[in-house]
């Protein structure tokens, strides 16, 4: 019989309500004893709807408590580090909602502190656990794309500020705009699909051209609480081009607000054996057989279980060493040197060896 793990929130927007919470409150083995926010009504507020038994506004209190074995973190992007390496001092297992940090020296101190303590630290990646993704995986492990050389990554948004003024376009809190805030999702996704190809070199090339723009046309500008008179300190758009010590070289471009068609997630990766589109969600396979080209569209069935749900299961059979983890510390590390060497690319307008 597993241990039920005792877990503490700490940082209840957005993400933890839309999709954190449920999963949390449903697992057999979790017990949500104790949340934080430095918002003391919305740590209040959360614990009342949510029956959990504490509320805190200083994380330090939450991690004093010796009856919680794992934490949560959804706060804005520049405390993540802080807050896990403070939480695996303390003896916790971590799950971290995603950018691992905002500065590569602060994601391999997270790493560090990992190693020193023995727990369990896990930042979110929850695009590895989609059907397509998961599919996809087997598909590249059993031999059917040959060599992977080359691949194209990207979310376009033509209107989806989030939180506009707001810590999300703050640089010190966010630590970069669509390219720290959606590139790690994509750029993980097809790194990890690659197999995780160590990159040796990145260019890239930013742009900030809505921060006037008051149109919104996307779901996501809802994110993030907005700031009438804030700060707008951050890229809109991010293109660049990563290099990969196997030769394997892959071009990316985010962006929150662009003109384009309409809003776009993507994902491409050419193999020498077969190729794959996987756009909104949509996968096509390009290949060859019996002398001819051929178009293969695997096809899912049901509704698919929430992709954060199921990493957050991951999280926790790795806690119960039930599972080895498909997310490593250092993949979060290799993650923000290439995003950081990416904004110091467009700063200084040459190619960044990493
Ligand atoms: N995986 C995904 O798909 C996904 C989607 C959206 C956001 N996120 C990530 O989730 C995190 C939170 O985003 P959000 O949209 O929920 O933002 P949010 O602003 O809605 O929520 C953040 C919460 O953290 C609290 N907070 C900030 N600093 C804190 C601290 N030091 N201690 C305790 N509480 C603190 C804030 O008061 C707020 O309630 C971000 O890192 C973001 O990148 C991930």
């Amino acid at each position: 019989m597993s241990q039920v793990i005792r877990m503490g929130i700490v940082g209840a927007g957005n993400i933890f309500r839309a999709a954190h919470v449920k999963t949390l409150l449903e697992h057999p083995e979790v017990e949500l004893v104790a949340v934080c926010d430095i918002n003391p009504e919305r740590a209040e507020a959360v614990a009342a709807e949510y029956g959990i038994s504490s509320f805190y506004t200083d994380y330090r209190e939450l991690l004093k408590r010796d009856d919680i074995d794992a934490v949560d973190i959804c706060t804005s992007n520049l405390f993540h580090s802080e807050i896990s390496i403070a939480a695996l001092q303390a003896g916790k297992h971590v799950f971290c909602e995603k950018p691992d940090a905002v500065n590569p020296e602060e994601a391999q101190k997270m790493a560090d502190a990992a190693k020193a303590s023995g727990k369990v630290l896990m930042t979110m990646r929850n695009n590895r656990f989609n059907p397509s993704s998961q599919y996809l995986k087997r598909f590249i492990e059993e031999g059917h794309m040959g060599e992977m050389y080359t691949g194209r990554c990207g979310w376009l948004r033509r209107r989806g500020i989030p939180g506009k003024g707001g810590w999300f376009t703050t640089k010190e809190l966010s630590g970069g705009g669509p390219l720290i805030d959606l590139g790690v999702h994509y750029i993980d996704l097809t790194m990890w699909l690659m197999g995780n190809p160590k990159p040796v070199s990145v260019s890239g090339a930013t742009y900030t051209k809505f921060a006037n723009n008051e149109i919104a046309d996307s779901v996501h500008s809802s994110f993030g609480e907005k700031k009438a008179d804030g700060t707008f300190d951050v890229e809109d758009l991010a293109t660049g081009f990563i290099r990969f010590e196997n030769g394997a070289t892959l071009q990316i471009e985010f962006s929150w607000a662009s003109n384009v068609g309409e809003e776009m997630t993507f994902i491409e990766i050419r193999g020498t054996k077969a190729g794959f589109s996987l756009k909104k969600g949509e996968l096509q396979i390009f290949s060859e057989s019996a002398g001819q080209l051929t178009n293969m569209a695997p096809v899912f069935k049901g509704t698919p279980p929430s992709a954060h749900g199921e990493h957050l299961k991951h999280f926790i059979d790795v806690v119960q060493k039930r599972a080895e983890p498909i997310i490593l510390p250092e993949h979060g590390v290799d993650m923000i040197k290439i995003l950081s060497a990416i904004y110091k690319s467009a700063e200084t307008g040459r190619e960044v060896i990493l």
